[in-house]
C-alpha cells in the first residue's frame, strides 16, 4: 500500500509531528487566545491545528471549513454541520436535528470521511436570524465546555456578496466568547492579512499572529524515508533535498512526489536522479491537462514573462536579466503581464516575490 497521502489534512502515522509549533499553539489553545494562522497551500496548516487539538485531553474540536463557500446559507449549513460533529453520540445528532427543526435539517453521511452532515432549507437558512440562532447554539456549548473552534479557509467569506455584514455579525459573537480559542486558518495570504491587519477590518488585531511554513528538514527528512523503508525503498538525504526543492519544500507536494516515486519503485530499489526524472515525467503526465489549460490563458508576451519567473525567480521582475531574457524593454508591461497572470492564479505576490501556485508547473516550465 502506497503510504503517502496528499490533498487532504493527514493524521497519525501520516503526520509528521512538528513538536516546537504544535507546543506553541497547545499554549494559545489553553490560554483561550484567539489565533489566525497563516501559510502558502499545502504547507499543513489543517492538518497541524486538528492534530494538535484532537491531542489536547477534555477540550472538543469544532471545525468548520469555508472554502469556495457560495452564500450564507451554504456557511450556516457548514457552522451546523459542525456542531453536529462536536460529539460523535447519535444522541446529540438527534439534540441538534431537534434544535433547528424549523430548519428542515436533513443527515447524510459524508463519502470520504464517513462523519455526519447536515443540509438545511436553504430559503429559511438565508433569514439573518438564522446565523445569528446558529452562532448562539455555538456560544451555548462554549459556555457550558472547553471547546476549540477552527475557523478554515476564513479569507473565502470575504466572497459572499454580503461577507462583510456576515463577518461582522461572526465577530460581535466571537468577541463575547472570550474564554474560548478561535483559530482562524487562510492560505489566501493577502487576504487574511486584509482582515486581520487592516484597520477598517472587523477582525482588525484580534488574533496573535501564527505563520506556519515548511516542516523542518531534517524532521521530514526522516519521515519521508521512514515512509519508503516500509516497502524496502531506500531514500537517502541528498535525493530528499532534490525532490524537496524542486516540490518547493511544500509538505503536500512533497508527499505529492513521494507518492510518483513511489509507483515507479519496488522494493529493495534505491532512489536516484533517474528515479526522480521518472516520477517527474510522471507527475507532468498527470497533470498536462492543467498545464495545457494554463497555457491557453496566457499571450505569447504573457508566456515569455511567465517563464523568465520559472527559470530567473519573481523577486527581481524589472531587472535587465530578466527584460533581456523575456525580450522585453518595458518595466510596465512585465508588471501588467504579472498581475493577469496572478489573476489566472498560476503565479501569487507574497513578501516582494511572485511565487508558483504550483511547484510542478514552474519545473515544467523550464524544461520547455
Ligand atoms: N505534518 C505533516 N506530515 C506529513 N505530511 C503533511 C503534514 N502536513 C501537511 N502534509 C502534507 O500536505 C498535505 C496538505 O496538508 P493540509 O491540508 O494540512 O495543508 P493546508 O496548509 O491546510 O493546505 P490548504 O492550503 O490546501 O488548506 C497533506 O495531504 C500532506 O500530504
Ligand atoms: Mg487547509
Amino acid at each position: 500500500m502506497n503510504p503517502f497521502k496528499y490533498g487532504c489534512a493527514v493524521d497519525g502515522k501520516y503526520f509528521c509531528q512538528r513538536p516546537k509549533l504544535a507546543k506553541r499553539l497547545r499554549e494559545y489553545i489553553k490560554s483561550g487566545q484567539n489565533v489566525v494562522i497563516q501559510g502558502e497551500r499545502r504547507m499543513g496548516k489543517t492538518s497541524l491545528v486538528l492534530e494538535t487539538v484532537r491531542g489536547m485531553k477534555g477540550i472538543a474540536l469544532f471545525h468548520a471549513d469555508f472554502l469556495c463557500v457560495r452564500d450564507q446559507s451554504d456557511l450556516c449549513k457548514r457552522l451546523l454541520t459542525a456542531i453536529a460533529r462536536l460529539e460523535s453520540s447519535e444522541g446529540w445528532l438527534a439534540k441538534t436535528i431537534k434544535t433547528f427543526a424549523y430548519l428542515k435539517p436533513t443527515f447524510s453521511i459524508d463519502p470520504t470521511s464517513g462523519a455526519p452532515t447536515l443540509s438545511v432549507d436553504a430559503r429559511l437558512a438565508s433569514e439573518p436570524t438564522t446565523l445569528d440562532a446558529i452562532l448562539d447554539t455555538l456560544l451555548a456549548q462554549t459556555a457550558k465546555r472547553k471547546v476549540c473552534a477552527v475557523l478554515d479557509e476564513f479569507q473565502d467569506i470575504l466572497d459572499l456578496e454580503d461577507g462583510e455584514r456576515i463577518l461582522a455579525i461572526m465577530r460581535a459573537r466571537i468577541q463575547l466568547d472570550s474564554n474560548t480559542p478561535y483559530i482562524f486558518l487562510g492560505s489566501v495570504r493577502n487576504r487574511m492579512t486584509n482582515m486581520f491587519w487592516h484597520p477598517s477590518s472587523p477582525f482588525y488585531h484580534s488574533a496573535a499572529a501564527f505563520p506556519v511554513g515548511g516542516i523542518d528538514p531534517d524532521d521530514f527528512f526522516a519521515f519521508i524515508s521512514s515512509r519508503f523503508a516500509i516497502g524496502r525503498r531506500s531514500l537517502d538525504r541528498a535525493a530528499f533535498d532534490v525532490i524537496s526543492s524542486i516540490a518547493n519544500d511544500t509538505p503536500g507536494y512533497i508527499q505529492e512526489f513521494c507518492d510518483a516515486i513511489w509507483d515507479e519503485t519496488t522494493a529493495d530499489d534505491t532512489i536516484d536522479n533517474s528515479t526522480i526524472e521518472r516520477a517527474l515525467n510522471s507527475v507532468f503526465s498527470r497533470e498536462q491537462e492543467h498545464f495545457t489549460t494554463f497555457m491557453r490563458q496566457l499571450t505569447a508576451h504573457q508566456t515569455r514573462i511567465l517563464k523568465s519567473v520559472a527559470t530567473l525567480g519573481g523577486k527581481a521582475v524589472c531587472s535587465k536579466e530578466f527584460l533581456s531574457a523575456s525580450a522585453t524593454y518595458n518595466a510596465s508591461s512585465v508588471k501588467v503581464a504579472l498581475s493577469k497572470i496572478e489573476k489566472a492564479q498560476i503565479l501569487y505576490w507574497f513578501d516582494g516575490d511572485y511565487r508558483f501556485v504550483n511547484p510542478f508547473f514552474r519545473e515544467w516550465l523550464r524544461r520547455q
